[in-house]
């Protein structure tokens, strides 16, 4: 898809579909309204037969009004105007996509845009209509074996605008809604991949491509062998319980200033999480192939960056796994040495994620980092806690978090912190070692932070639970690709070159 901006009046414009909003009250956006009044209120007339709801998500085709060089008008509802929000935005964004998707129009204009959205600028407008398309019009269809794509697809999505004024920032902002509907996109395929596809060794390849991509990407690959030898116990406790080989994989892309510390990414990649000894019980396990989409949002935030050859020093670090319960797999009880030197009681071999991610954490030191931050579908609890709306935060650092919290809000890919309190960390005292794996019921999410933040006293860090956010169930079981825009606006925000 290419999205450009083309600056022209709504009612002379030459295109295929021309796409305006209209609120529930009947109210409409400028550029529906100068559609309105070009065709002598042909649109009014419409509204007028109570039809058109015009809540969010509702479109409605109308064709070849008099007046107008355009054949075709789509209206899109973006419901009440006061209560305009973030996801509405994008809701009503999506809709029109889909909508223009089943037609036969291979090209729209929109001034869907304009939409009045309190507090956000032009450029915020621009970009995230950009990913709101982009994200709306993704397809998983791979392992079909039928060809399922649209006769016609939509190609071209231009953003109209009647002014030129802030045209090069605002084409800058559609660059960037690009780059991160790609990164998004990028994440998404990763974690829609099933298990057998997408092992240990698929992720290392990914990294390699996205390397010979991306020039400015040096990849290389710790495998678990190396992991073993260099003390990494929690790390190997987990991948030898499968014959997929465990692999650390490093991306940096060092595009900042020189000698500027990097911000450090760390997904966890758990390619299929079985619980290992402590087997999950049947009932939808295979989302469990899921269980490596912090890692894909590390993949789609460094491609994302790497597409708009953004210029901050970034290291990701991806733990990849298969929690499996073969031979050689780790049994309740079992105390390994970590990277730190501290020992762990795996009293549950389900609780995995934060073996590999302490080892994962304690390497990534090596970077002097600036911050780190780990993304991991880590528990169910903070699914329990948060539901699907927000990203669980825990931090050891009132400023980041507070930076991520505000970058949530305004990108509408939100977080909602928990604390890290001391008083939680005697859940995790071992009788038999210096910590346990697991917390007990109470405050999951938490304790699973607690033993992360027992790896992570050198430097400023946040973690991101996103076992509620990285993907849907049901009918529409797929990946999310969040937290992409998250992180790459937090690199983008804080991380990049002051020139
Ligand atoms: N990957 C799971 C967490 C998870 C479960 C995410 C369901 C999304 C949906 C993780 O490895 C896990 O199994 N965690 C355990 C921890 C427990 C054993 C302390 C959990 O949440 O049950
Ligand atoms: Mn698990
Ligand atoms: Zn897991």
């Amino acid at each position: 898809m290419q999205y450009s901006l083309k600056v022209t009046q709504p009612e002379s414009a030459r295109s295929q579909c021309l796409v305006v909003g209209v609120y529930a009250s009947k109210a409409l956006t400028p550029a529906a309204d100068a559609l309105n009044n070009a065709c002598g209120g042909a649109i009014k007339k419409v509204l007028r037969q109570g039809d058109f709801a015009a809540t969010v998500g509702d479109t409605l085709f109308l064709y070849e009004l008099d007046g107008l060089t355009s054949k075709r008008v789509l209206l899109v509802g973006l419901g009440d105007k006061k209560s305009l929000s973030v996801a509405r935005f994008q809701q009503s964004h999506a809709a029109a996509a889909k909508a223009l998707q089943k037609g036969n129009a291979t090209e729209a204009l929109s001034f869907l845009h304009e939409a009045d959205l309190k507090d956000k600028s032009e450029s915020w407008k621009a970009q995230y209509a950009v990913a709101a398309v982009g994200h709306a019009l993704y397809r998983f269809d791979e392992h079909k074996s039928k060809d399922t794509a649209p006769k016609k697809p939509l190609e071209k999505w231009h953003l109209g605008s009647t002014h030129r004024r802030g045209q090069k920032s605002i084409e800058e902002a559609i660059k960037r809604g690009a780059a991160l509907a790609e990164g998004t996109s990028m994440a998404r395929d990763l974690g829609n991949q099933p298990g057998n596809t997408a092992t240990p060794s698929y992720l290392a390849d990914q990294a390699k491509a996205l390397g010979r991509k991306h020039r400015k990407i040096k990849v290389s690959v710790i495998d678990e062998k190396e992991l073993e030898e260099m003390g990494a116990g929690a790390f190997v406790s987990v991948s030898k319980g499968s014959t997929e080989s465990g692999k650390l994989i490093v991306m940096e892309y060092m595009n900042g200033k020189k000698g500027q510390k990097p911000a450090v990414l760390v997904g966890k990649g758990i390619t299929f999480d079985t619980g290992g000894i402590s087997l999950k019980p049947g009932a939808a396990m295979d989302e469990m192939k899921f269980d490596m989409c912090g890692s894909a949002s590390v993949f789609g935030a460094m491609k994302a960056l790497a597409a708009m050859n953004a210029p901050v020093n970034v290291v990701c670090l991806v733990a990849a796994a298969e929690n499996m319960p073969d031979g050689g797999a780790s049994k309740p009880g079992d105390i390994v040495t970590t990277l730190s030197g501290q020992t762990v009681e795996i009293l549950n071999t389900d609780a995995e994620g934060r073996l590999v991610l302490c080892d994962t954490l304690t390497y990534a030191e090596r970077y002097n980092p600036a911050v780190v931050i780990d993304i991991a579908t880590l528990t169910g609890a903070c699914i329990i806690a948060l539901g699907k709306v927000p990203s669980g935060l825990m931090s050891n650092n009132d400023k980041l978090a507070g930076q991520l919290e505000n970058i949530g809000q305004d990108s509408g890919d939100r977080v909602w912190r928990l604390p890290l309190w001391d008083d939680y960390q005697s859940q995790l005292n071992s009788n038999f070692a210096d910590m346990q794996n697991i917390g007990g019921r109470e405050a999951g999410s938490i304790t699973a932070g607690c033993f992360l933040s027992r790896f992570t006293e050198n430097y400023t860090w946040a973690h991101l639970d996103i076992a509620g956010t990285a993907w849907n169930s049901g009918a529409q079981k797929g990946a999310t690709g969040r937290p992409v825009t998250l992180l790459t606006e937090y690199v983008l925000k804080h991380h990049a070159k002051k020139s």
